[in-house]
């Protein structure tokens, strides 16, 4: 199938090309003003570190942006400043559509369940129920959400080939049904799925790949994610065993730990290299249940670093179960489009690593100073609320951070 822009006048087709493009111009402007209106804000130093021809050089003191009642710790954000705005009015404005077609009893609609792997799919279309975030009415609808779970079609046992069908047969009706789609090709439209399988079951429909914001749990470049178009959805195993860590920096001995499967390359060879070490805790293989109550859990109280290698597909739980028991993230991995990273800083509380760093690691992690590592642990805490799914939702929770990814790219061109 090839994508073409529905039949237009070409004279007309150029001026709407042309009004897309001012229209783009005006917001990129926009945003880039406000952007270095709040770096200059950041960085006064700019103004005052020449020394001007003028006697009167004013002191201009650095202004001080701490946590206040809101939840939002400066030290986390790129743009801590730019995060609140935009959050307080994503959360008084934002509105989406959700098709109302589908059978809640097969796979549209409702979640399969919101415990296991990819609890993180259930939980999404639970929470945007739950939300303010809904309107039936299309025309106040910022977005489109097409409700069909693959994870829910999984557990009905279909096949992924059956599944490609269903979902390219359930869009197509939308599309000739609903004006929306056609306004923007698919452009102001959603989906979620958590199962890698989700991803691939789309490939019939190359609109919805190309145009749509594909919500993924694999966000790693072999599913085709684009970054500033599609949202990481953080995967969270949940509910959590245990009570989320923090602030006990002086029971964390262990340098590093891992264990599980040996499902990827640089899992062969993070195990290869490191499983008889005394300072890193590598298991070439999962803790079982028969080595005792919540081994493995316990495990991530003990340890400063938690080594998050790349797995065979989608695997972010670890990075979750690591924030969510305060051990420092260590995501070792060539590329990964981790959650929320145009909005947190990772670095300000995870440590990133190429796979090729895996020689070094325990050298790496032993070069960070207790300081820093306390500064990584403290910092961790702040993020825990980010990386939680709560039913109903709560401010700042994971449902909230999606819905904000989803805000930021909800300017779309119409056809
Ligand atoms: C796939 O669809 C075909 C045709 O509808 C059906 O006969 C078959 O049983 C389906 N297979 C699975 C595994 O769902
Ligand atoms: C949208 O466009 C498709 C393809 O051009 C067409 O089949 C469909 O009928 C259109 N839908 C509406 C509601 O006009
Ligand atoms: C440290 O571990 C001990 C023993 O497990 C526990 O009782 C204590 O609460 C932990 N300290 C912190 C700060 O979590
Ligand atoms: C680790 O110890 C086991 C058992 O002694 C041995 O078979 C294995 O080769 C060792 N691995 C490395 C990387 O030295
Ligand atoms: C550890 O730190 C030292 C000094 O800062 C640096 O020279 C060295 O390259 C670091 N080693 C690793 C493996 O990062």
């Amino acid at each position: 199938m090839l994508a073409v822009k529905p039949q237009q006048p070409s004279s007309s087709a150029a001026v709407c090309s042309l009004q897309a493009s001012l229209l783009t111009l005006a917001i990129l402007t926009l945003v880039s003003f406000t952007y270095l209106s709040l770096k200059s804000l950041h960085s006064p130093s700019l103004q005052t570190s020449t020394p001007t021809p003028t006697a009167h050089t004013v002191q201009v003191s650095q202004p001080q942006v701490r946590s206040d009642d809101d939840g939002v710790d400066d030290d986390v954000y790129h743009l801590p400043k730019m995060f609140k705005l935009n959050y307080e009015e994503m959360e008084s404005r934002f509105k989406v559509y959700i098709y109302p077609d589908g059978d809640p009893n097969t796979y549209y609609q409702t979640p399969r369940k919101l415990t296991g792997k990819y609890a993180s799919e259930g939980y999404f279309f639970q929470n945007l129920r739950e939300s303010k975030f809904v309107t039936d009415d299309p025309d106040q609808a910022d977005l489109f959400f097409i409700p069909i779970s693959c994870h829910k079609m999984r557990g009905k046992g279909i096949s992924y080939e059956n599944m490609t069908v269903i979902v390219q047969n359930y869009v197509e009706s939308l599309l000739s049904k609903y004006p929306y789609w056609n306004g923007t090709l698919g452009a102001d439209h959603f989906f979620v799925t958590c199962h890698d399988v989700g991803v691939r079951a789309t490939e019939g429909l190359p609109f919805l790949v190309k145009n749509s914001i594909r919500v993924v749990c694999s966000p790693s470049y072999d599913v085709g994610f684009i970054p500033h178009k599609d949202v990481a959805l953080p995967q969270v195993l949940q509910p959590f065993a245990l009570p989320a860590g923090g602030n006990d920096v002086e029971n964390r001995t262990t340098l590093g730990f891992w264990a599980g499967h040996r499902n990827s390359k640089i899992r062969v060879i993070l195990a290869r290299v490191w499983e008889n070490d005394t300072e890193l805790d590598i298991s070439n293989n999962r803790i079982n249940r028969a080595t005792g109550h919540l081994v493995y859990q316990k495990r991530f109280y003990r340890t400063k670093f938690c080594i998050c290698p790349g797995g065979s597909q989608v695997n972010s739980a670890r990075i979750a179960d690591s924030i969510h028991y305060g051990c420092i993230p260590v995501i070792l991995s060539n590329y990964y489009d981790l959650p929320f990273n145009d909005i947190l800083n990772w670095h300000k509380f995870s440590v990133i690593l190429k796979e090729k760093d895996v020689y070094q690691l325990k050298q790496i992690l032993k070069n960070k100073t207790q300081e820093e590592f306390v500064e990584l642990h403290h910092n961790l805490v702040k993020v825990q609320k980010h990386f939680q799914w709560n039913s109903p939702p709560i401010k700042h929770d994971a449902f909230h951070m999606v819905m904000y990814e989803l805000w930021l790219r909800h300017h779309v061109i119409k056809y």
